[in-house]
């Protein structure tokens, strides 16, 4: 380990794994920062590590990792930054300091944020918040934490990899001030923590820096495959059991694949978790049987909210076990939500999270599928704490005689804000803990403790977890939605951004509201976007309480059509999807993904942020704009920038590389197969439990080059653990140009795979 002290500061640099390194910046004065609440690492053990070389001084010094330099930082100091964006309310320590990267750099990920693809021109802050309705184009934060961000970095900046992975594994808040791209020289970090850990991923490629920082923070977990079709959710509707089993034959009769249903908080009893509402739901076990029949996964949503209620049985069990978040009198704290005033559970304990594993036990004990995790930030609309000690303060200055100044009307507006600031949590060997150094984390824990629920239920079966908030290692336990979007044009479009960075940023399994969540939405709108949500990784239509229908029949024939169509789409990519879901869970490297992902030596991928690749082999370009019957695609050259080609997906026409204005007409997505890659297909069926016996590979040899594809293949049995036993296979076919038999290359051997001819397309 070397390091250096400066004034106020140790610095070390510890090797972590061949191409990474840690850095931890320690107060000298040794300040008590209580204990660790992260999550546990995966740091690479029994690997020869050299020892980093680090030079220059503690103002500005230089991270050296084998010999090459990796990083630059600077200006390490304490206190709030000039350009902090803050909340005046911050309180305690602040630490910042800048990492120097040559003008001209661009900068991804960052987890879930709004903007654009690139994230330069803004400061982003590190907070899990709910925004209390719909968020707008540049809203932030939101509602989870990944402080991680990956730097292409300039031509010509002698002292970086060529690309670089920055992890700042803290969980307080934290703000990254990105800055112009024109005045890009340095990225601000500012924490509200006395220490920091940083670490630092060197990579030749993206793929190389995502897959090293998911080795730290955990690998995506491989779902189950009826949680990669097509979802449809909808607030407040079904509300009763009839009209549950009704939906779900609508989608049979209609002839629209569709596995799982939803149950928004309308389906509880005065919105109490784990119960099914009796005049609605009497009897929810025959009603999941029902679906089950029909084909259908039931997900649940559970709040973190629990009504303070004497009597009700999840909140007198939560009493018996101490299970609840205090306030900072040593009370229960309470804040109201759905229910009205409730408690909340305390994930950092094990012993909570064993008993939250009870009470989601006993719903995928009645059949409910998968569990939806929402208002996890945690959200709370107000906090009654909060609500006295302001009332009562400023009911005295107005007795007194005083005025409300600016700020403490502001206040009122932002009670929200505050909700949550005197929460105080409890490590299990009964150490208290603010809540600014657990918030980021809540929904991670209570993620944990979820999984704990499914492995208890049957511990051979893969769960599925949706959540709302989040944190850097969260892509091992759920996958993600991005929450209250709006039915607006501008809003689909800032998805593509949103799932491209969080993809970037390990966790692929995103996708959001497909239709849009607030207001509603138009049936154009709603067509365009089924479009996207069939190419991305979590495909669910959800909508708002009151808003326009969004079933795919809403708007007649003409947009059903459509709709179907993109749906039987998912279906047919079934295979290419599953396998690609396998390979994320494997490598980490997202299945949504920015085109400098596939051609990081292509300067133009850099700036094409609305087409993106899925996997290696498909490039999908989607129309975001009303009323557009074309668009302008970019198809980039082969990764050694030569000239190559791209298979129309519907016209099966080979176009060169560059640019090209293509038909895009209200029923039709431009979607390319890029040359020497192929999208394995099937017929699409009613759900993912069925299967043709038929595979197809929609191959690109390349239009008279003949050239040679190599299409991957996984399949298992679609729901268990078997396959990390090895029961699985996976194989590669080989498809010569102007031969129609591929050969198939066997790589593991585990399992029967569900096809037993296979055809070129
Ligand atoms: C939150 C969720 C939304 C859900 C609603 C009611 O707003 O983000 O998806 O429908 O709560 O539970």
């Amino acid at each position: 380990m070397a390091s250096i002290s400066s004034r106020d500061f140790v610095v070390s640099v510890v090797p972590a794994g061949e191409k990474s390194c840690r850095l931890e910046v320690t107060p000298q004065k040794n300040t008590d920062s209580g204990a660790d609440v992260l999550p546990s690492l995966d740091e690479e053990t029994g690997r020869e590590k050299s020892e980093p070389e680090l030079s220059g001084v503690p103002e500005k010094f230089l991270v050296e990792l084998n010999g090459e330099p990796i990083a630059e930082f600077a200006d390490l100091g304490q206190g709030f930054p000039s350009w902090g964006r803050g909340n005046p309310d911050d309180s305690g320590e602040w630490l910042n300091f800048d990492h120097l990267v040559g003008e001209g750099s661009r900068v991804y990920g960052l987890g879930e944020k709004t903007r654009y693809l690139e994230k330069s021109g803004a400061v982003y802050e590190m907070w899990n918040r709910d925004t209390g309705g719909f968020y707008t184009h540049n809203e932030d934060p939101l509602y989870s934490s990944i402080p991680f961000y990956l730097v292409k970095t300039a031509e010509g900046d002698s002292r970086a990899a060529p690309f670089l992975g920055v992890y700042v594994h803290q969980s307080e808040k934290t703000q990254f001030n990105v800055k112009a791209r024109s005045d890009l020289s340095r990225i601000g970090v500012a924490l509200n923590s006395s220490e920091v850990t940083v670490y630092l991923f060197a990579g030749a490629s993206p793929k190389e820096v995502i897959s090293n920082y998911t080795r730290l923070t955990g690998k995506p977990f491989f779902p189950p495959r009826w949680a990669i079709g097509y979802h449809h959710s909808e607030y407040g509707k079904p509300c009763n059991q009839e009209e549950a089993v009704e939906l779900a034959k609508t989608f049979r009769e209609k002839e629209i694949p569709c596995d799982a249903l939803y149950f928004d908080i309308q389906h509880m009893e005065g919105h109490r978790d784990f119960t099914w509402d009796e005049g609605g739901f009497s009897d929810p076990e025959k009603l999941l049987d029902r679906l089950a029949e029909l084909g259908f996964h039931a997900v649940n949503i559970v709040d973190p909210g629990i009504k303070a209620e004497s009597g009700y049985e999840v909140y007198n069990s939560g009493l018996d076990v101490d299970a609840y978040v205090k306030n900072d009198k040593g009370e229960d704290f309470l804040g109201a939500v759905w229910p009205g005033f409730c408690v909340f559970p305390d994930f950092l304990r094990e012993n909570v999270r064993d008993w939250w594993a009870t009470q989601n036990e006993k719903i995928l004990d009645q059949g409910v599928d998968g569990i939806w995790n929402d208002m996890n930030e945690p959200a709370i609309f107000f906090g009654r704490q909060q609500i006295e000690d302001l009332v009562r303060e400023l009911d005295d200055k107005l007795a007194g005689g005083d005025h409300l100044n600016l700020k403490e009307r502001q206040r009122l507006v932002n009670i929200s804000e505050a909700n949550t600031r005197s929460m105080v949590h409890r490590t299990d060997g009964g150490q208290e803990i603010g809540h600014a150094k657990f918030h980021n984390l809540y929904a991670l824990y209570e993620a944990m403790a979820t999984w704990k629920a499914f492995k208890r239920e049957n511990p051979n079966k893969r769960p599925f977890i949706l959540t709302r908030a989040g944190f850097s290692g969260i892509q091992k336990y759920a996958a993600k939605w991005t929450g209250d979007n709006s039915s607006t044009w501008e809003h689909m479009e800032l998805s593509i951004y949103m799932s491209l960075n969080l993809g970037l940023s390990g966790v692929p399994f995103v996708g959001s509201d497909v239709g849009g969540f607030d207001g509603d939405v138009e049936p154009e709108l709603l067509a365009r976007w089924n479009q996207l949500g069939s190419v991305i990784p979590f495909f669910r239509n959800h909508s708002g309480l009151d808003t326009t229908s969004q079933e795919p029949w809403a708007f007649g024939e003409r947009y059903e059509k459509i709709i179907r169509k993109y749906i039987n789409l998912r279906y047919r990519l079934l295979p290419f999807l599953y396998t690609e879901f396998f390979r994320a869970h494997r490598t980490g490297v997202p299945i949504a993904r920015p085109l400098f992902l596939e051609f990081p030596g292509d300067e133009e991928s850099y700036s094409v942020s609305d087409q993106f690749m899925v996997g290696d082999s498909m490039l999908v370009a989607p129309v975001v704009e009303r009323g557009a019957k074309r668009r302008t695609v970019y198809l980039p050259p082969d990764e050694n920038g030569r000239e190559t080609s791209w298979l129309d997906w519907w016209s099966n026409e080979n176009l060169s590389n560059g640019y090209h204005r293509v038909e895009a007409p209200l029923d039709l997505m431009p979607i390319f197969v890029r040359e020497g890659k192929g999208v394995p297909v099937a017929d699409p069926t009613r759900h993912a439990g069925e299967y043709p016996n038929k595979l197809k590979i929609k191959a690109n040899t390349g239009a008279g080059r003949d050239v040679d594809v190599k299409v991957p293949v996984y399949d298992d049995d679609g729901e268990s653990d078997e396959f990390t036993k090895g029961n699985y296979f996976y194989g590669v076919l080989h498809i010569h140009a102007g031969r129609d038999k591929p050969e198939l290359e066997v790589k593991h051997d585990g399992y029967e795979p569900f096809w037993d001819e296979v055809e070129v397309i």
